[in-house]
């Protein structure tokens, strides 16, 4: 395997998940992954909070999809940046590619960017995220920028969610790799 750029991991080295189809380098594609996250926290609808959220998802393809958090006047319905990302992906066709090609629904997306630009160091999703995104795999990569320009921090998912409840314990063929 060729060796990936130096780019400053906080957590472990940067592997390329086998089932990412696109060609190039897999550190430069999360670089750009954040970049499109932190546009994406500038297109906010968040007139409560005033708190901004970008988060942009990497397809098995190399595609990028991003959403920004959501609020509404009765507060329950607000949607998260991580959730609207993927939500957006698989609303315009990445899921239905991926099965199409044979993946799993655990392998649609590699990764997630995730854009907090009142705190760029804290890219981990809220709890409830965490169960929204493990629906679709816990060796998601979950990004954000690192301390310094052009680095990045990457934890899975795994790693954020002790003690799952995954799709298994409710249908226990579920989602079967
Ligand atoms: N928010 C997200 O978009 N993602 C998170 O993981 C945490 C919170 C949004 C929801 C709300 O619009 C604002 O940030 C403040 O909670
Ligand atoms: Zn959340």
């Amino acid at each position: 395997m060729a060796r990936l750029p130096a780019v400053k991991s906080l957590s472990r080295p940067i592997r390329r998940p086998k089932h990412l189809k696109a060609e190039g380098s897999y550190n430069d594609m999360l670089v750009k992954l954040i970049a499109a996250a932190k546009e994406a926290s500038g297109n906010t609808y968040n007139p409560y909070s005033k708190y901004g959220v970008g988060a942009a998802v990497l397809t098995f393809d190399g595609r990028i999809f991003t959403g920004c958090n959501i609020e509404s006047c009765a507060y329950t319905p607000t949607k998260h940046a991580e959730d609207v990302a993927p939500s957006s992906a698989i609303a315009q066709g990445a899921m239905r590619d991926a099965i199409a090609q044979g993946l799993s629904p655990k392998q649609f997306m590699v990764a997630l960017a995730v854009f907090d630009p009142q705190d760029p160091l804290n890219p981990w999703p809220c709890l409830q995220c965490r169960q929204f995104l493990l629906e679709y795999g816990l060796d998601l990569h979950i990004v954000g920028p690192g301390p310094e320009e052009g680095t990045i921090q990457l934890k899975t998912l795994k790693s954020l969610c002790p003690h799952a409840f995954v799709p298994e314990m409710v249908l226990p063929h579920a989602h079967k790799d």
